[in-house]
């Protein structure tokens, strides 16, 4: 992969496809890690001259203009990071964008709107993707892939506008695809992988695929339940995925076959009902009243789980391990990532909820070897799979 090293960028309009997509509260930014990540190379282009024109999503508007997912908040937290103006185009390819990428001069940054407003960002035809590509790249005379987390996604402004302009890899991304490459080959063992999240179904790939890899692997958050349902144990009112209950049957006979030790939850925080001030107790894993739902793990889950990461010398960590959101429910997942900045480990924490959590929870990150930008992209770069965006960004 070429990286912005070798361009030649002073003068010229650069397109830059990072991923700022957000959690907001109305207008409010609620965690700015992803614009954060996103400075380095901005500022970097910015600073040797390049006219800098970057595009973003935010949410999934589904190809239609939504004023509430907007990236005029992001334009304005971009600013202040960047301690540069940033300019907004109202639209992504339109009079707006055409006027705001035209009007810049060296050294200026500028945003457009959302790009799932255009229905060509996201479409699976070829063709309709290629015609808004076209549009994108007209607008610069050269392109840099710097959003992390949407390289699994085959769109326009990841996939498709890189073959149109001359390319290059912004510094975010060979970052997290150096640190992933760690957790790929050869990884320094014992490697334990700490899955988490409400879906089980959200992580067949990886799990599928890290059962080959790793020496441990723990399961906690809400697909905990459905494996505990597979080894025949009652969870009461607890997120369960029935429809996956063979196939998670099938991971629990592969891992025995491997000699991966599988580690699950011994205890569980039971509440009466879903929400933040419910009744709870901790329950053993195997006795959770049916009347319950499990929220979080339990004390001695806790304990395990931080056992079971103490020696370990590669970590990947991604879902949260409970309501991480609700205090009463979030210390499952503050121990497994204080585990995990304990180990000493070469520790990644991969992207979304687990990311926004080591944050909301006010823990260091630099505790931490590595916090990924990308969740989805994370782990469909752990499943094996070729990811478009990084793909695109290699001829
Ligand atoms: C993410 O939040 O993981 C990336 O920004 C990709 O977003 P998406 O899942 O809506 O494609």
């Amino acid at each position: 992969m070429r990286t912005i090293d070798s361009l030649d960028v002073q003068g010229r309009r650069v397109l830059v496809r990072a991923d700022l997509n957000v959690p907001l509260d109305g207008d409010t930014i609620t965690d700015d890690g992803r614009i954060r990540a996103s400075v380095p190379t901005i500022s970097e282009l910015a600073g040797r001259g390049a006219r800098v024109i970057v595009c973003a999503h935010l949410g999934r508007p589904k190809g239609k203009v939504a004023p509430e997912f907007s990236l005029a908040p992001v334009a304005a937290r971009l600013g202040e990071l960047l301690g540069r103006p940033v300019k907004f185009a109202t639209d992504v390819v339109g009079d707006s964008a055409r006027a705001t990428a035209e009007g810049l001069a060296d050294g200026e940054v500028a945003l457009l709107e959302n790009l799932r407003f255009e229905p060509g960002e996201e479409s699976k035809d070829d063709a309709v993707r290629g015609e808004f590509a076209g549009r994108l790249a007209g607008l610069a005379e050269l392109y840099v892939g710097d959003g992390f987390g949407a390289v699994h996604r085959k769109h326009a402004s990841v996939y498709d506008v890189p073959g149109l302009l001359p390319h290059a890899a912004g510094g975010l991304i060979v970052a997290e695809v150096e640190v992933l490459k760690k957790l790929t080959e050869q990884p320094a063992r014992p490697y334990a992988v700490v899955l988490g999240g409400a879906k089980v179904s959200d992580k067949l790939g990886v799990i599928a695929n890290l059962l080959g890899k790793v020496d441990r692997l723990i399961v906690g958050g809400g697909m905990a339940y459905t494996f505990l349902k597979a080894q025949g144990h009652e969870v009461g009112r607890s997120l369960l995925q029935e429809d996956q209950l063979d196939q998670v049957r099938g991971f629990i006979a592969e891992a025995d076959k491997r000699g991966v030790e599988l580690v699950l939850p011994v205890d569980v925080l039971a509440a009466t009902e879903f929400a933040e001030d419910a009744p709870h107790e901790a329950v053993a894993a195997t006795a959770i009243p049916a009347d319950r739902e499990g929220l979080d793990i339990g004390p001695k889950t806790r304990e395990l789980f931080a056992a079971k990461l103490a020696d370990a010398e590669t970590v990947f960590w991604n879902g949260p391990m409970g309501v991480f959101e609700f205090d009463a429910f979030s210390g499952g997942t503050r121990a497994v990532a204080q585990a995990l900045i304990d180990s000493g480990a070469f520790s990644v924490v991969g992207g979304g909820d687990s990311a926004a959590a080591v944050r909301k929870l006010g823990l260091p990150e630099d505790g931490f070897s590595h916090i990924s930008t990308g969740g989805g992209a994370s782990l469909e770069y752990l499943e094996g799979k070729t990811l478009p965006g990084l793909a695109a960004l290699e001829d």
